[in-house]
């Protein structure tokens, strides 16, 4: 027995030696030996990825207020974790969100860890990589190829008009971005299936769909600390697991799969000389890939296609809906605004739902053109999303960034520059018909630049347009807002997607 406790005692001793050994490796790697020791910023922070975890999931989405902080003690460059550099300078913008031909733009592995779909075109890291897959996407969402599929968009607008109406005189609040979320989730999924989902038919508007990608991203931090717990946690049985945003992506992402394999059987069968176009009867995106697409057979593999569909349906939903939804609060909020809006807009949505204008018309009125671009400022995606140039040095002023470090910029450092745009946390669509508003777009980026900006720009537009157009045309519904304030709309935490304080009941409104 004695034996024994020797031998238990050296074996604890021999292993908290090779953790220590282990662990100080790893320290000196960070602190001592990274080409990144001459960047200034917090010792802890380049010392962990905990640093960064503590205030995005400890303290609720707080890093990125946290690195303003850092950037207002630190300087305009700092190191926010051991492997990444974040610059607040909106001059340097530019520089960071290049095109291909500028140079070759990776992602940072922590991007794609943290995410249920690591095989989409938007979680693919190597540059070369991401060009091929993105490549086979973008045809589908050309301007033109959004404009064919403008008739089904205004179907569904036109449906939202219609359920809106159905709660006039009710008593019960609903809530817009569950409503708006399920226009998005309609389109995007008539879009890539040639079916839609239906969202706008059922009762409750579908929301745990729309809700789904918010409870998740809210886990994001602990999985890019602990990737493999995501992969468990979406491969063990639905019943052993606890939390509601898990269990929900694991239903989204079987009813991804199902929809995956009913367009591969479609197309089968079409080439077998039966019937089997998409439903809607127009071009859709997984008919196409599975029928014309020049990609390997692995990358249209079921996997990779459930990973691809299961980012556009996302990428497409809360983004839109979103905006939407703060688009429509703001002009609740502020009547004269709304006011200039339903002005604006008479003399095309007169007829309305009879008839309807087209995108191309809504764009030509300056003032819905100028609460689009107001809104996107105060509410796209405003968190840093890295980039790493594996081939290139960057210079900033003084500073030589090395090849392979992940360097980012949050769209905040733009959208909130005061010299540009005054009074930055206020909504001002006027800001956009005065002025050099050619200088203003250089600094608006809500669906980032360069090689891996936004694919679904001009869906979006599209929705956003007939949306607002639809829902605030003069003479149309009554909308009044109901329990709903500035604190539901204002920034307070970064869940990947800007969101207001966590027990905001959303955006409410009441229709008479
Ligand atoms: C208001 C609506 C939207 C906003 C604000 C928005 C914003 C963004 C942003 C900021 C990015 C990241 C760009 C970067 O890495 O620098 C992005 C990427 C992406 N978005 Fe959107 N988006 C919107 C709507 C859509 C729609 C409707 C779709 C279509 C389904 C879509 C699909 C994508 C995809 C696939 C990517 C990844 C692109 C790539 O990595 O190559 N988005 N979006």
């Amino acid at each position: 027995m004695a034996y024994l406790d020797i031998r238990v005692d050296q074996a604890i001793l021999l292993f908290l030696l090779l953790l220590a050994v282990y662990f100080s490796t790893i320290l000196a790697g960070r602190l001592i030996f990274s080409p990144l020791v001459k960047f200034p910023g917090p010792r802890l922070a380049a010392t962990s990825f905990l640093y960064e975890f503590y205030y995005d999931f400890i303290c609720r989405g707080r890093y990125e207020f946290k690195i303003e902080d850092l950037h207002d003690k630190y300087g305009p460059i700092i190191r926010i974790n051991p492997d990444e550099l974040h610059i607040r300078d909106p001059e340097f913008h530019s520089q960071i969100y290049v095109n291909s031909g500028v140079r070759k733009s990776s992602r940072p592995a922590s991007h794609r860890n943290a995410t249920p779909s690591r095989e989409s075109t938007a979680t693919t890291l190597d540059h070369d990589h991401h060009r091929q897959r993105r490549k086979a996407l973008e045809p589908y969402f050309s301007k033109n190829m959004v404009t064919k599929l403008e008739p089904e968009i205004q179907r569904i607008v036109k449906r939202l008009h219609e359920r809106l109406w159905q709660h006039k005189g009710s008593p019960t609040p609903i809530n817009l971005f569950e409503v708006y979320g399920a226009v998005a989730s309609d389109v995007v999924t008539a879009y890539c299936f040639g079916s839609s989902w239906g969202s706008l038919e059922k009762d409750n508007y579908d929301a745990d769909t729309s809700h789904v990608h918010m409870f998740f991203t809210k886990l994001m931090p602990i999985f890019r600390l602990f990737p493999s717990l995501l992969t468990l946690s979406l491969a063990i049985p639905e019943w052993m697991i606890k939390d509601p945003g898990v269990v929900q992506m694991q239903r989204y992402r079987h009813r991804v799969e199902k929809q995956v394999a009913d367009v591969r059987r479609a197309t089968s069968l079409k080439k077998a000389g039966g019937a089997g176009k998409g439903i809607t009867g127009h071009t859709t995106i997984f008919h196409e890939l599975l029928e014309r697409s020049t990609l390997p057979p692995s990358e249209l593999a079921d996997h990779r296609l459930t990973d691809e569909a299961i980012t556009l349906v996302g990428a497409g939903l809360v983004t839109t809906a979103q905006t939407l939804a703060f688009v429509s609060f703001y002009l609740l909020n502020q009547p004269e605004a709304l006011a200039k809006l339903q002005n604006a807009l008479e003399p095309l949505m007169v007829s309305y739902p009879a008839k309807t204008p087209t995108w191309t018309q809504l764009e030509a009125v300056p003032y819905l053109n100028a609460v689009v671009l107001e809104g996107l400022r105060m509410h796209g995606v405003a968190r840093r999303i890295a980039r790493i140039f594996p081939d290139e040095d960057l210079k900033y002023k003084e500073w030589t960034i090395p090849a392979g470090t992940a360097i980012g910029m949050s769209a905040s450092a733009l959208h909130d520059y005061e010299r540009i745009f005054p009074e930055p946390h206020f909504f001002i669509p006027d800001r956009w018909l005065e002025g050099d508003v050619h200088l203003k777009r250089k600094y608006w980026v809500p669906f980032g630049r360069g090689s891996r900006a936004c694919i679904g720009i001009s869906l979006a537009y599209v929705e956003l347009y007939h949306v607002i157009a639809a829902v605030f045309r003069p003479n149309g519904l009554k909308m009044k807002l109901f329990e709903t304030n500035e604190s539901d709309v204002k920034y307070e935490h970064d869940f990947l997607f800007p969101s207001p304080k966590e027990d905001s009941k959303g955006i409410r409104v009441l229709i008479s």
